[in-house]
C-alpha cells in the first residue's frame, strides 16, 4: 500500500543533505551563545528577512509566543485573526503566560484583516480598557498570500496608531515564491516575523523569530523562561541552514503540485474544490455527495492521509511528487464509484 501524506507540510523527513549536515555540524552551548551553527543560522535568517537579529527556537508556537511576550506587557492587547494560529491554535499561551488579551477579528476570504475594522477595535487610552499594542497578521493564511499593497496599508495604520506589527510567517517563503519577490519585500516592514523551517522548507525542527536587536534580546530572555534554551542545538540548526539554502525556490513545485491536484480533484463529481482558490501549497475540498469522515477513512485505507477537517485540507510538500497525483485522484474517484 502506498503512503502519501497530505495532512500537512510538517510531515517531511530530513533529506540526505540535511542528515549529512547534521552529522557534521560544529556545535557549542547555545545558551552561552556559543553554538557556531545556530549563530550562523540566526545571522542568515536575520539578513534574509531584513531584520537586525534572529533567535532560533524549537517551534513556530514558541516563536509567536516570544513575539507576543516581547511586544506586550500584562494588560496589553493584540489584534489577531479569529482563526489565526497565534490566537486559536497556541493554547492561549499569550493569556496563560503573559496576561495579554487577544482582540480577535474575522479574516476576510483573502486572509486579510479588514483595516477599518482593525482601526475601530483599537481601544482608546482610558483606564477601562486594555492597551492595544500589537497587530498580528498571518502570511500565508490558509494557503493565501497577502497582497503587498495590503501590507503597506497595514504598516501605515500600525505606524499611525502606534501599534507594533507582527507577522506569523510560518509559510512566508511560500508567499514570497508565489509573488516572485525576495522574502524581505514582505518581512522587512514588520517589527517581528516568525517563520518555520519545519514546514515547506522541510527541516525536521525549528523556527526563527526575527526583529530588532532589542526585541530579540527580550525574546531570548522569554525563550529561557519558557524552557526553550537549547544547548548543542547546532545539530538541528544545520538542517535549517540546508533548508534556507536549498529548499526555498523549490516551493514553486509544491504550488504547481497543489494546483494540479486541485484540477484533478475538481473533475470528480461528488467533490467540490476550486483550483482558482489555490495560491500556494494548500487545497481545501468538500464532499458534496457523501460524508467527509467516511471519504477520509476511504483514502486512509488506500494509504493516502488527508486532514479530516471541514473543509478537508490537503497540503503538498517536499515528499509529495507530481507522480503521486494520479494515485490520489484515482483513490478519490473510487470513493464515489463505490458509493454509487
Ligand atoms: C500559520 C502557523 N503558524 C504557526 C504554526 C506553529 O508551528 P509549530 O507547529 O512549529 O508550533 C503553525 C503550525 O502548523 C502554523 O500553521
Amino acid at each position: 500500500m502506498i503512503a502519501i501524506d497530505l495532512r500537512s507540510d510538517t510531515v517531511t523527513r530530513p533529506t540526505r543533505a540535511m542528515r549529512a549536515a547534521m552529522a557534521e555540524a560544529e556545535v557549542g552551548d547555545d545558551v552561552y551563545g556559543e553554538d557556531p551553527t545556530v549563530n550562523r543560522l540566526e545571522a542568515m535568517a536575520a539578513e534574509r528577512l531584513g531584520h537586525e537579529c534572529a533567535v532560533f527556537v524549537p517551534s513556530g508556537t514558541q516563536s509567536n509566543l516570544l513575539a507576543l511576550l516581547s511586544h506586550c506587557e500584562r494588560g496589553d492587547e493584540y489584534i489577531v485573526g479569529q482563526l489565526a494560529h497565534t490566537y486559536k491554535y497556541e493554547g492561549g499561551g499569550a493569556a496563560v503566560l503573559g496576561s495579554i488579551q487577544p482582540q480577535p477579528l474575522d479574516f476576510g476570504p483573502d486572509g486579510t484583516l479588514d483595516l477599518d475594522q482593525v482601526a475601530r477595535v483599537i481601544k482608546p487610552d482610558n483606564i477601562h480598557f486594555a492597551r492595544t499594542r500589537l497587530l498580528c497578521l498571518e502570511n500565508t493564511q490558509a494557503g493565501k498570500v497577502l497582497p503587498l499593497d495590503y501590507l503597506d496599508q497595514a504598516k501605515a495604520l500600525a505606524d499611525r496608531r502606534r501599534l507594533a506589527l507582527h507577522l506569523d510567517g510560518a509559510r512566508v517563503f511560500n508567499a514570497a515564491v508565489k509573488l516572485r519577490v525576495a522574502v524581505d519585500r514582505i518581512s522587512a516592514r514588520f517589527d517581528s516575523v516568525s517563520f518555520c523551517l519545519s514546514k515547506g522548507l522541510g527541516a525536521p525542527v525549528g523556527s526563527l523569530l526575527c526583529g530588532s536587536r532589542d526585541l530579540i534580546r527580550r525574546a531570548r530572555r522569554w525563550r529561557k523562561v519558557t524552557g526553550g534554551g537549547m544547548r548543542q542545538a547546532g545539530v538541528i540548526a544545520a538542517a535549517g541552514i540546508v533548508a534556507l539554502q536549498s529548499h526555498v525556490e523549490r516551493l514553486a513545485e509544491d504550488h504547481a503540485n497543489a494546483q494540479a491536484l486541485a484540477r484533478g480533484m475538481a473533475g470528480i463529481a461528488g467533490l467540490s474544490v476550486d483550483p482558482g482558490q489555490v495560491q500556494t501549497n494548500m487545497l481545501f475540498l468538500s464532499v458534496t455527495a457523501g460524508d467527509a469522515a467516511s471519504f477520509c477513512e476511504h483514502m486512509r485505507e488506500r494509504g493516502i492521509y488527508v486532514s479530516a477537517e471541514t473543509p478537508i485540507r490537503m497540503v503538498t510538500h517536499l515528499d509529495f511528487h507530481a507522480e503521486h497525483i494520479p494515485a490520489v485522484v484515482e483513490a478519490a474517484e473510487a470513493y464515489f464509484t463505490r458509493a454509487a
